[in-house]
């Protein structure tokens, strides 16, 4: 399954986490990201906040997971919360979520992002990766990539440009199975007045850093991020993670007066955190 072709048009019952994650890591964004996240990365963060959320007895209706690149993690909260006895009902958003799989000359395909950056060109059934690993200069890869770009990267970026081909959600298809969840395009330095005052718990894994925005941007989405929470009682969760599981996060909840106060850290807390009692003071 690593063909954008063979993945997308496969029963979601059949994908499993490991095929989800070898495909997804397979994908390098424009921004130089991968769309991989590694599976059970946030299961200790979900365990502890559970069991806060139960300690407080606060049941959850609605969720919002920001920035949630193929969805891996949201699941695993939906799955978590679900267990607990939460009838939450889940909306992920993310900045880039959709793309086009394009048909091209000589039977190959390409997995087009809206701006035109080709995630995967497939040739002669097998999966190409526009971007390179040092291993390549040794199996030839590298000479096989230049031609297919000097080949097929026009094409494909006029035919994604032109709406032909299909367009995909780059999401966990056993996410999009879930059922009470809903995603959308969204980018958090933008207020969206649809998201204002809705959420009973927002989280914000690995988004709300320095390391992704530049001060004012930041203020402008931990603003943005403070106001789509619902009112007295409910949760804001924000963390980043440092390596694999060194998880740097804190857990606020908003009081009567709608101030944030801090009920549990993770690590050393949130980068942000300073932030977040600021503008939401
Ligand atoms: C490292 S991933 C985090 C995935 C998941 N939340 C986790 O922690 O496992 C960061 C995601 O944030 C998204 N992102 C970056 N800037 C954003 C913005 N301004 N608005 C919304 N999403 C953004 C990226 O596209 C990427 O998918």
């Amino acid at each position: 399954m690593d063909r954008a072709s063979s993945f997308f048009a496969a029963p979601p019952e059949r994908v499993t986490a490991r095929d989800e994650a070898r495909f997804f890591g397979l994908l390098k964004t424009a921004n130089n990201t991968f769309k991989r996240t590694e599976p059970s990365r946030l299961a200790g963060v979900d365990k502890a906040l559970i069991a806060t959320l139960a300690a407080y007895d606060s049941p959850l209706g609605a969720v919002l997971d920001l920035g949630i690149s193929s969805g891996v993690t949201t699941l695993e909260l939906i799955e978590a919360l679900r267990k607990a006895g939460h009838a939450a009902e889940v909306t992920g958003t993310d900045r880039s979520v959709r793309a086009r799989l394009v048909a091209l000359p000589y039977g190959c395909r390409a997995l087009v992002e809206p701006d035109g950056h080709v995630l995967q060109y497939e040739v002669l059934g097998r999966a190409v990766r526009p971007w390179e690993r040092r291993l390549d200069r040794w199996t030839g890869m590298t000479v096989l990539r230049a031609l297919v770009e000097r080949r097929l990267r026009e094409p494909a970026m006029a035919r994604a440009a032109a709406g032909e081909g299909e367009e995909v959600a780059l999401l966990s298809p056993r996410l999009r199975q879930a059922g009470a969840f809903r995603w959308h395009e969204d980018d958090i330095t933008r207020r969206n007045p649809a998201f204002v005052a809705r959420f009973d718990l927002v989280r914000a894994a690995n988004l709300l850093n320095r390391h992704y925005f530049e001060p004012d941007t930041l203020r402008e989405a931990v603003a943005n991020t403070i106001a789509y929470l619902s009112g007295p009682g409910a949760w804001l969760l924000v963390l980043r993670t440092h390596g694999a599981s060194d998880h740097r996060g804190t857990l606020f909840r908003m009081d009567e007066a709608r101030r944030l106060s801090v009920v549990d850290r993770f690590g050393s807390g949130s980068e942000v955190e300073a932030l977040v009692m600021e503008l939401a003071g």
